[in-house]
């Protein structure tokens, strides 16, 4: 055999001898046992405190809490998606921080010690789950911050324990009413509102197809005296609460009827304007959400006059800020846009 094979035989036993001598010696014998890791490490784990201590844990402290959010969105076990407490608000235990790694089961607990964190920028929480992207399952519902929020925090609008909640502006006292008893009380509403809710004067509002809790709201919000009108005041002064709810849930049942009366060119303008409109009034002027008011089926003139208020005496949070960044051009054009927009 010639010498340079007999060396690289010999080169490669010695790797081998140091191989299994390095396995022998330098790993710890449960190595392998179960798989590429130490044995022993599972029983170590075990016996490790956890940190996490999921939200069963925080009912007796924290029952309100614990309530809105078990019947909230964020918990549905049935499919698996359910963002805990501790997703929000940090781990309730902790470890020590023994650098090597032995049992460390003397960490500190909330709330002995232990101060969990109240996330305060929920737009940056919320998004990291919400933000619409490419590749995102569908089934977790995604929004486009700039339209849907803009530079609002989530919180402001959702209830942060229970989502689907709505808090603020948002939340309404209103509940449904009755619509063939609102039909029987509604002679004199006729004479302004038009007799199947479609006003025939383009400076008074049109009822018919609006959101029926948007409606009951208007009408309490006018008896309370915390929307003014010269005649609506006047008019919700006796009405009851259960009269309002009725009456909307009539008019709210009824067919919508667009006006056309805006201005085409207007019009064409206002559709860009409307971007910063949609995520609160919906698609084209048709609103989903039952406690704002769809635009489309109002006239040009209503609309304009309603602008006009928010910038004077109507006060609304979302509103108000609205209509002060809109000059008198771009509210006109956007009046043309919601009259001329189908409201089916
Ligand atoms: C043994 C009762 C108890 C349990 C269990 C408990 N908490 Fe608390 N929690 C408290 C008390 C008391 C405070 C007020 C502490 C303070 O003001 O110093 C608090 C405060 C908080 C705060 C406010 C921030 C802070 O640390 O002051 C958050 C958030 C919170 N708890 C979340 C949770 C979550 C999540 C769980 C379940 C993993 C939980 N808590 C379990 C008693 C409890
Ligand atoms: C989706 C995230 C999220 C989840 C899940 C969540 N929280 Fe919160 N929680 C928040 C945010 C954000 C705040 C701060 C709200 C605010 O500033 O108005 C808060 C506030 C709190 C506070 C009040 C702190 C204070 O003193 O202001 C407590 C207590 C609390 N949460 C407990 C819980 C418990 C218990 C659970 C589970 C049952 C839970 N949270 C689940 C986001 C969450
Ligand atoms: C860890 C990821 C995560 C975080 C953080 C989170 N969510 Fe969610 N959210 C989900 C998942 C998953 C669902 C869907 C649950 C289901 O399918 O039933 C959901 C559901 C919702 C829904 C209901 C959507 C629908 O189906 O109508 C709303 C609204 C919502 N979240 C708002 C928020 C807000 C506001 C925050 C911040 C306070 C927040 N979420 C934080 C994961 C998250
Ligand atoms: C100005 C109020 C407001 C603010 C601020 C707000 N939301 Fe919403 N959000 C709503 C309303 C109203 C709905 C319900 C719309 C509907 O039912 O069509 C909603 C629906 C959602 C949904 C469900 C969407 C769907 O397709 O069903 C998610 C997710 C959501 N919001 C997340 C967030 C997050 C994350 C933030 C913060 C970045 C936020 N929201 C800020 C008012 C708001
Ligand atoms: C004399 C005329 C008149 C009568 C009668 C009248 N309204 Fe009105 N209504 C108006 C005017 C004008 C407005 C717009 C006021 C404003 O700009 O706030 C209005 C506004 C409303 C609004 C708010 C609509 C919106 O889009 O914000 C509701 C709801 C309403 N009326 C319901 C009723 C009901 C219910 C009745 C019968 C009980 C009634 N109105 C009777 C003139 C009338
Ligand atoms: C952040 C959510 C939000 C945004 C964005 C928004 N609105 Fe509104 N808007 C509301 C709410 C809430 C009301 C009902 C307020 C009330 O009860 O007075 C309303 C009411 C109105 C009304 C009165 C409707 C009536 O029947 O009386 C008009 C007109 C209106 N908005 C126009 C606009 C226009 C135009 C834009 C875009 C430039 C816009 N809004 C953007 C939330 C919003």
């Amino acid at each position: 055999m010639p010498k340079h094979i007999v060396r690289l035989v010999l080169i490669l036993l010695a790797t081998g001898v140091l191989a299994y001598a390095g396995k022998q010696l330098l790993t710890v014998k449960s190595f392998y046992q179960f798989g590429h890791y130490r044995g022993d490490s599972v029983a170590e784990i075990a016996s490790d405190r956890p940190k996490f201590r999921t939200p069963k844990a925080c009912e007796q402290c924290h029952a309100a809490r614990y309530e809105e959010w078990a019947k909230g969105v964020h918990n549905n076990p049935g499919i698996g998606k359910v963002v805990k407490c501790e997703v929000c608000h940090g781990a309730a235990s902790s470890r020590d921080s023994n650098p090597h790694g032995d049992n460390s089961a003397t960490g500190t607990d909330h709330p002995d010690k232990l101060k969990l964190d109240i996330p305060t920028d929920t737009v940056r929480l919320c998004t990291q789950c919400h933000e619409q992207m490419p590749g995102r399952p569908a089934e977790q519902k995604q929004i486009v911050v700039a339209t849907h929020a803009g530079d609002q925090q989530c919180k402001t609008c959702h209830n942060v324990h229970s989502p689907r909640t709505f808090v603020g502006a948002l939340a309404s006292t209103s509940r449904p009413g009755n619509a063939a008893a609102g039909k029987a009380i509604a002679a004199d509403c006729a004479e302004c509102h038009g007799k199947a809710g479609i006003s025939d004067d383009a400076a008074i509002p049109s009822l018919a197809g609006q959101n029926e809790t948007y409606l009951a709201d208007a009408i309490k919000a006018y008896k309370k005296g915390s929307r003014k009108d010269a005649t609506m005041s006047g008019m919700a002064k006796d009405l009851s609460d259960t009269a309002a709810e009725n009456l909307a849930a009539y008019y709210a049942s009824l067919q919508c009827k667009s006006t056309q009366n805006g201005d085409p060119k207007g019009a064409a303008r206002g559709q860009t304007l409307a971007a910063q409109c949609v995520s609160c009034h919906g698609a084209n002027g048709i609103n989903k959400q039952a406690m704002w008011p769809s635009l489309a089926g109002q006239s040009k003139d209503y609309l304009l006059s309603a602008l006009k208020s928010y910038k004077a005496e109507r006060t609304n949070g979302m509103m108000n800020k609205v209509a002060k960044d809109l000059n008198d051009a771009d509210a006109a054009a956007l009046a043309d846009y919601f009259a001329n927009a189908s409201c089916r």
